[in-house]
């Protein structure tokens, strides 16, 4: 059942190409210039009509709403705030009929996510679901909403699960700003053509699995990382950082890189290594002052670069390259080989990375 792999999240990291090829499935039509995405086609005018868009989550699934804040700013030209569900809850959020809700939750059970929906509902929001587990309270609670497909996700650490997260958020960002006018057919046109080969592209990216492993045996005996980026990849960061917290306990901080002046930077020296998310996107030029800021006080630098970025070499103490992708997509590609040097350094300590300890798939306690 564990197909060949030593462990369920291995066979999880590995299985990406098609398990994202599932979720894309018959989704993304006419040549790559129109998404379908039924929840949304069968609420049109509340897509339309809605002023604001609230996304509520927890742990990775909140990772993946921080990722879909920016797809929806970016193709819907709305407002959107993204909340933990627990704080949410308690929060005394101020909405109403004009508002979406969107609820992200891989196993449609976590308690404080279901409640969050429940007191959407009650103030009159359209509650919208992005859930992978079939038939599972949150959907069944929702007004609406859209299944990942991406299968079981046995492995505590979610990895598949983010990967179908991302990509349903990416499809609904495109598809909602479609239809209130706010992305050109252009824009539309690259970026799906770009997901529908994304499970190639993972794919791709999943051939850095042998250099991640080599490079994990430097890293497994730190006691604290620094895991950076920005924009885009900010949110994979945090994603990064949790990975390893989880199945190494290792503590790492994820933290958006220029903030990282701001406090963080007193932690650097020779012990704390940085993941730092180096895409050649819009931000490349400052994320390279943050590599240098870093490397000046003496840590090491594992910088994830777009392939060909052959400078990076000169700065950072390791580069692991990546497929060119727009940038709103390189999230997804990015969090490969995060994924892949979490679970090697857990695996080198001897970690039991399925089961982590204390930690539990489906949190249905508040
Ligand atoms: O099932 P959910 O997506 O609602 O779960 C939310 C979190 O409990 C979950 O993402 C947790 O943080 C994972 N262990 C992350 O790997």
């Amino acid at each position: 059942e564990k197909g060949g792999y030593d462990t369920f999240m291995l066979k999880e990291i590995f299985e990406q190409p098609s398990t994202l090829r599932d979720c894309l499935r018959g989704r993304i039509v006419d040549n790559c210039r129109r998404v379908t995405l039924s929840g949304v086609d069968l609420n049109q005018e509340r897509f339309k009509s809605a002023e604001r868009i609230t996304l509520v989550a927890c742990g990775t699934s909140w990772h993946a709403a921080l990722i879909g804040k920016r797809l929806i700013q970016d193709f819907c030209k709305m407002p959107v705030e993204v909340e933990y569900a627990s704080e949410f809850r308690y929060g005394n959020p101020v909405l109403n009929e004009k508002d979406i809700v969107i609820s992200i939750s891989q196993s449609g059970e976590t308690a404080d996510t279901l409640a969050a929906i429940e007191l959407a509902k009650a103030k009159g929001a359209f509650v919208y679901g992005i859930c992978n587990v079939v038939g599972a309270s949150i959907p069944r609670t929702t007004d609406s909403g859209t299944y990942i497909h991406v299968g079981p996700e046995i492995g505590v650490a979610s990895t598949k699960a983010f990967t179908g997260q991302v990509t349903v958020l990416t499809l609904l960002a495109l598809s909602v700003g479609h239809l209130r006018g706010a992305i050109d057919d252009a824009t539309l046109h690259e970026v799906l053509s770009a997901l529908d080969k994304i499970p190639e592209t993972i794919e791709e990216a999943l051939k850095v699995d042998t250099e991640v492993k080599k490079l994990s045996r430097i890293f497994s005996y730190a006691h604290n990382f620094l895991y950076l980026g920005r924009g885009y990849n900010y949110p994979t960061a945090l994603e990064g950082a949790l990975k390893l917290k989880e199945i190494s306990y290792i503590h790492a901080e994820g933290y958006p890189a220029a903030e990282m002046k701001h406090g963080p930077i007193a932690l650097i020296d020779h012990d704390m290594p940085s993941v730092i998310i180096a895409p050649s996107d819009s931000l490349y030029d400052k994320i390279i002052s943050n590599v240098q800021q870093v490397k000046s006080r003496g840590g090491a630098v594992v910088a994830i670069v777009s392939k060909g970025n052959k400078a990076m070499n000169d700065i950072a103490d390791f580069c692991i390259e990546i497929p060119e992708v727009p940038e709103c997509l390189t999230p997804l590609v990015a969090s490969i080989p995060l994924q892949l040097l979490a679970y090697y350094i857990a695996v080198n300590k001897g970690k039991d990375v399925d089961q982590p300890r204390n930690l539990a798939k489906s949190v249905t306690v508040e």
